[in-house]
């Protein structure tokens, strides 16, 4: 018998409830394939759980979490519950107490999809977003004063350490190193004159650790034109927390659809779990439909594999998620007709 995993999986909400147990098909059926143990736990969290309790996790949620080696995570909120809530309570809580500082966010295209870049091909859309998940400026520090009187006022600033834009980059250059050793760190420091300033320097000062990779520096406005004119410049990007949420959802777009994107939420020092879930939302627009794509769900669960040291597996569902992309189905975001269920069993027999 091979090793055990323990998995923590919350679905969340809106398709959530879908994806998440299509993803967990094709990790049972890579575990008996490559002789290991998947053991999931599930937690019924997120914004409908907090129409019921009041709360998007049980207080103790952390520590429930705590000992387990990996968590699957669909994504969480829902149109009738207020959306400050999901990522305050749920998202950036597990993402900051588990400091899950690393965003990894693989933009390719598969096989047989057209992108809506019509003359980019596999080699020209294949990098990764790396995007600093703790601090920046989702660190929620802020205040809304009299905010229905003429002397309304509001303030939310960033915050950037050294420690923390140091470890990030760590990754993201040893990332580069085994890819084409290319690194763009995607910035806006000549008007986010102090902020955005110091994470280039502290960044400029680590890349010189990395003589072997070749940097550069973008600024965002350019690199948002750059991921639709020329993205085979990028082979791994380096971006604060709000940066990398916006150019991911593009990463996604110019992959074909939002519904083909994984990540991973990735503590490095493997002190805490880390936790793996699609760039997209609930999208409850098409929720309970059975016709949400689960590619980028199946393909956190290889990110989530790679992790856990099952690399093969890894390399093998991304394979298969390849096939099924190159025949079909595929589902309504890419313009076929298949369903959630159709696409899932697609890949378990890829496999
Ligand atoms: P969204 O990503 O849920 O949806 C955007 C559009 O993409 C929708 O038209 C949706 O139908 C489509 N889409 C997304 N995933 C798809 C898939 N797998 N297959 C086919 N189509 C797909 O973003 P939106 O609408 O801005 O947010 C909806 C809710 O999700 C909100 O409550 C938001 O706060 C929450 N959200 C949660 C996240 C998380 O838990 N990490 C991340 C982003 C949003
Ligand atoms: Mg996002």
């Amino acid at each position: 018998m091979g090793k055990t995993y323990q998995i923590a999986v919350v679905n969340g909400d809106g398709i959530g409830e879908e994806i998440v147990p299509a993803g967990l098909k094709v990790a049972e059926k890579v575990a008996a394939k490559y002789n290991f143990n998947i053991e999931t736990s599930s937690f019924p969290w997120g914004a409908g759980y907090y129409l019921k309790e009041g709360e998007f996790m049980p207080e103790n949620g952390l520590e429930q979490l705590r000992g387990f080696d990996a968590i699957l995570f669909g994504a969480v909120g829902l149109p009738e519950v207020d959306d400050t809530l999901p990522a305050k309570d749920y998202t950036f809580r597990v993402r900051t107490s588990f400091e899950q500082y690393v965003n990894y966010r693989p933009v390719k295209l598969f096989p047989g999809i057209q992108s809506p870049l019509r003359d980019k091909t596999e080699q020209d859309i294949d990098f990764v977003i790396i995007r600093e998940n703790n601090e920046g400026e989702f660190v929620q520090n802020g205040k809304i004063m009299y905010p229905d009187t003429p002397n309304g006022m509001a303030i939310e600033t960033s915050i950037f350490t050294r420690h923390g834009v140091e470890r990030v980059a760590h990754f993201a250059f040893k990332l580069a190193q085994k890819r084409r050793k290319r690194l763009t760190n995607v910035t806006k420091s000549n008007t986010l004159i102090h902020s955005l300033l110091f994470w280039d320097t502290v960044i400029q000062e680590v890349s010189t650790q990395y003589p072997d990779v070749e940097y550069n520096k973008m600024y965002v406005d350019n690199a948002s034109a750059s991921f639709v004119l020329k993205p085979e410049v990028f082979d791994v990007i380096l971006t604060t927390n709000m940066i990398g949420d916006i150019l991911s959802d593009l990463g996604g777009a110019i992959m074909g659809s939002l519904g083909l994107g994984g990540s991973g939420n990735i503590n490095p020092e493997k002190d805490y779990p880390s936790m793996f879930e699609p760039i997209h939302g609930s999208a409850p627009d098409i929720a309970g439909k059975n016709i949400a794509n689960p590619i980028g769900q199946i393909w956190s669960v290889a990110l989530m594999l790679d992790h856990l040291g099952e690399s093969e597996a890894a390399r093998d569902i991304e394979n298969a998620i390849g096939k099924v992309t190159a025949k079909g189905p595929l589902t309504k975001d890419l313009k076929g007709s298949a369903t959630t269920t159709e696409i899932t069993d697609a890949v378990v027999k890829a496999l």
